[in-house]
């Protein structure tokens, strides 16, 4: 959608993955606190998004939304001064039908009063979800909230929440700024890497304006393992997802905020090309051993080696399938190798001089690799 905004993939946090409808006010403005206290918003995760269950059981007198009264007493627009005084943005969740997915009232017909509502309490952005939907054609049901966000004059964040039901890559691009291609995430390896494999099928829709949306993070929930969540966000980021944190960022571990705050994993996510990077390569049993690769600004590549296999092994990557010449030479670096602490130690030994350098490294089991095209000598296989 050409409003100017999602030039890169969105980033911020969601409550459903992790909250489902035990939200509140309180929570939102801790939660707004705890990115900016933890250094994640200044890593790029700025929007502060409430999902279902805001929402009181009908609208009021007017015809209008309103609040849940017991856990958003102040209101949505005191929510928004709050976090916009934090420096963050924030998004609201709305359903394109007669009611969202928790049996909220939904906007289907009511388009232009709820977006200029949202407008009027400086909602920043909408996921606009496609529950009860009354067997509406979803290209009929999506444009009229994108026209009236538009109307409002205000610049609004549209996030269609559609599941993929009727391949949104192929019409939702003039629509919306991400759209979902696929069926809600659920915290486990299953479910994610079913979700990357359904949703690198639309690689080529993706650009700045609008990105496929394969659904929001789990890391931190508990479901995976460290490693499994590492892989998660890294393909995640290659495959230009949202980063939308689904965790209680008030209380993460040190892994679970050393995986979201991975800066050079974000900024391939975050890359001005803009590219969605893809499975290019598979081998072993049931191709378990996946390669995985995507063009980057300023002459670079990425590329995941993705061990799904329930064992160690060796993946190689061929310069053909990274769509690079036989003799291209580059200079790589592992995104992951979080702790690179070279110690250099010059002993001086009367007449001896003896230089010693350890190098410290950790998890280097799931590799994300930069490659710079470079003129140096190097093998053509990583
Ligand atoms: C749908 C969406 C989820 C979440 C829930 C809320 O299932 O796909 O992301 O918003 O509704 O009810």
């Amino acid at each position: 959608l050409n409003n100017g905004l999602a030039l890169t993939p969105q980033m911020g946090w969601n409550s459903w993955n992790f909250f489902a409808c035990s939200i509140s006010e309180d929570l939102i403005k801790e939660t707004a606190d705890a990115l900016v206290s933890t250094g994640l918003a200044d890593l790029g995760y700025v929007y502060v998004n409430i999902d279902d269950c805001w929402s009181a059981a009908t609208r009021n007198l007017k015809g209008q939304l309103v609040p849940d009264p017991k856990t958003f007493p102040s209101g949505i627009k005191a929510l928004s001064d709050y976090v916009h005084g934090k420096g963050l943005k924030l998004g609201i969740y709305g359903d394109a039908g007669a009611f969202t997915c928790q049996v909220r009232p939904g906007s289907l017909f009511h388009e232009t009063g709820d977006a200029q509502l949202f407008a009027d309490w400086g909602v920043d952005y909408l996921k606009y979800d496609n529950c009860f939907n009354l067997g509406i054609d979803p290209k009929k049901r999506y444009p009229p909230m994108r026209d009236a966000l538009n109307a409002t004059g205000r610049t609004i964040f549209y996030s269609i929440c559609e599941w993929g039901v009727e391949d949104p890559a192929l019409w939702a691009r003039g629509v919306g700024n991400s759209w979902r291609t696929t069926d809600d995430i659920n915290d486990t390896w299953a479910s994610m890497t079913t979700i990357a494999d359904i949703n690198d099928k639309w690689a080529s829709h993706a650009g700045p304006g609008g990105w496929n949306d394969p659904d929001m993070l789990e890391v931190g929930n508990g479901g995976m393992t460290y490693q499994e969540y590492r892989a998660h966000f890294s393909i995640w980021a290659l495959m230009k997802a949202p980063l939308l944190i689904g965790c209680d960022v008030r209380n993460m571990t040190a892994e679970t905020l050393e995986i979201l705050s991975n800066k050079e994993v974000i900024s391939v996510n975050q890359d001005s090309l803009g590219v969605q990077g893809r499975k290019v390569y598979v081998s072993g049993e049931a191709n378990c051993l996946q390669v995985w690769a995507g063009p980057l600004s300023g002459n670079r590549l990425v590329v995941a080696f993705w061990n799904r296999c329930s064992k160690a092994a060796t993946i190689t990557a061929r310069w053909d399938v990274l769509g690079l010449e036989s003799s291209t030479h580059v200079s790589i670096r592992d995104l992951w190798q979080v702790i690179k602490l070279t110690f250099q130690l010059v002993f001086w030994l009367k007449e001896l001089k003896l230089r010693l350098t350890f190098c410290v490294r950790r998890r280097s089991y799931q590799k994300v690799y930069q490659v710079y095209k470079t003129a140096s000598n190097s093998p053509n296989t990583l």
